[in-house]
């Protein structure tokens, strides 16, 4: 049943509207009860889940859904998932699965070499890019002086993404210890302005700990000038975090090798293959360059785990950051690739970059949208614009036609803010998205944004 329904769902899902929300009273009403008392028979709890839980979601695998990041899992990697439950293997010491950390040591292996960092690089898999940033800021802050972390500065983008922030917070950094240094008319990390601050905290006591670069922002897409980034921190003995939770798969592709050459002087990178290598939610990962860092800021010995102690080149991947009881999270990224091969992928990421370039001539032929900020990897932000509405009601009207879009359940965009003004956006990481889908979009977009246009007039 659950195969049969997992099936239909996935070869269907293309021809499907994109969901719908519903207000807590409703689901309440509907899904709030206390737990039985006795089980009930397997169809009728599926067919709960089929009526009552699936029409109450956005469908983020649906080609036409383009908003924040959005996923789109390959079909190994949900076969990859249902099996990693089914075998359920304790992936945190050797002990207990030296095949699997075998596979994760493999899978990481290759995104070392993707992203050109060295062999003495570690890392490990996380449940995403928020687990990968915290995980990045302990081992960056476990090389201060209990004495001096006080006095640390944290210096970060105003397009970084808040993860960040609470990574920060997680760690105890005072507010007032985060540096945000306003990028330039590019939104890129405006490296003149990040020197300025550090002398200027230098001079006034502080001490300059780390920066975290962008390789993908979330709002644009921008990836920051990451060998200028690189110089700075190791002349001003800074640790260097690169995000590219987003952003790195890109990295397959000619032009993403050249928009985010310079990431392998980073310290640690943060990349999610739950969002551009096709994985099904959870898959992030944390690669930190200087390897044994990771263990020294994780590793514990309890005498309760005297016994999973590893010997000679034995992993143990509890020693690499939070959590002790893991998934076997690589088998999905692995089978993935073992099926589809990695030429699947970089044929992804292009197609992806190319995608955001076709929407991007779509908009601006069809002469009722602005593009707000160039497309960066695979993100356009733009804004539909009329002379029949006064500009300054074009925010308003912006919502209103994201908010309608949705309601027709034909796609799902989101807004964010550049210049202080509303955009749209557009992100392409799905690999079931095709011009066509794009067509459609840009179609629905202009025929709502001038009736809501008309009806203000
Ligand atoms: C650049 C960036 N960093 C971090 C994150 C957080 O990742 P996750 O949602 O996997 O925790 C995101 C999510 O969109 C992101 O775009």
């Amino acid at each position: 049943m659950v195969t049969r329904w997992s099936l239909d769902h996935f070869t269907s899902l293309s021809d499907q509207l994109l969901g719908n929300g519903a207000t807590p009273q409703e689901l309440q009403a509907l899904l709030g009860e206390s737990a039985p008392e006795s089980g009930r028979p397997f169809a009728e709890v599926l067919g709960r889940f089929q009526k009552q839980i699936i029409p109450f979601a956005y469908k983020t695998n649906h080609p036409r859904f383009l908003a924040f990041v959005p996923g789109g899992p390959a079909f190994p990697s949900v076969l990859g998932d249902w099996l990693c439950s089914a075998a359920n293997f304790f992936c945190g010491v050797w002990l207990e699965a030296s095949g699997p950390t075998q596979v994760e040591l493999t899978v990481l292996d290759w995104f070392k070499e993707w992203v050109g960092y060295p062999s003495e690089a570690r890392g490990i898999l996380t449940s995403g890019g928020s687990e990968a940033n915290l995980t990045a800021l302990v081992t960056a802050r476990e090389r201060v002086p209990f004495a001096d972390r006080r006095r640390m500065v944290l210096y970060v983008s105003d397009q970084r993404h808040w993860s960040i922030d609470r990574a920060a917070k997680v760690i105890g950094l005072h507010p007032d210890r985060i540096q945000a240094i306003s990028s330039g008319p590019d939104l890129k990390f405006h490296v003149p302005a990040l020197l300025q601050q550090i002398e200027i905290d230098r001079r006034e006591g502080h001490l300059p700990w780390a920066v975290i670069a962008n390789a993908g922002a979330t709002n644009t897409g921008t990836v920051d000038p990451m060998n200028d980034l690189a110089d700075l921190c190791a002349r001003e003995k800074l640790w260097l975090h690169v995000d590219a939770a987003y952003g790195w798969a890109a990295i397959l592709t000619p032009e993403g090798k050249r928009e985010l050459a310079g990431i392998e002087r980073a310290d640690s990178i943060t990349l999610d293959p739950h969002k551009w290598l096709s994985q099904t939610f959870e898959a992030g990962c944390l690669l930190v360059r200087n390897g044994p860092l990771l263990e020294e800021a994780f590793s514990m010995r309890p005498d309760y785990l005297q016994d999973v102690t590893p010997r000679d080149g034995e992993i143990n991947f509890a020693d690499h950051g939070i959590a002790l009881t893991r998934r076997f999270l690589a088998l999905k990224i692995w089978m993935s690739v073992q099926v589809l091969g990695k030429a699947w992928f970089r044929d992804l990421a292009d197609r992806c970059l190319r995608l955001a370039a076709y929407a991007q001539a779509r908009l601006e032929k069809a002469d009722c949208f602005e593009i707000m900020h160039p497309r960066n990897l695979s993100i356009v932000c733009f804004r539909f614009r009329s002379t029949a509405v006064d500009e300054t009601q074009w925010d308003r009207l912006n919502e209103a036609l994201v908010q309608e879009l949705r309601d027709s359940r034909r796609a799902f965009l989101s807004t964010t803010r550049i210049r202080n003004q509303v955009a749209l956006r557009m992100c392409f990481i799905n690999w079931r998205t095709t011009t066509g889908d794009i067509d459609e979009i840009v179609a629905l977009l202009r025929e709502i944004g001038q009736k809501i246009a008309e009806r203000e007039t």
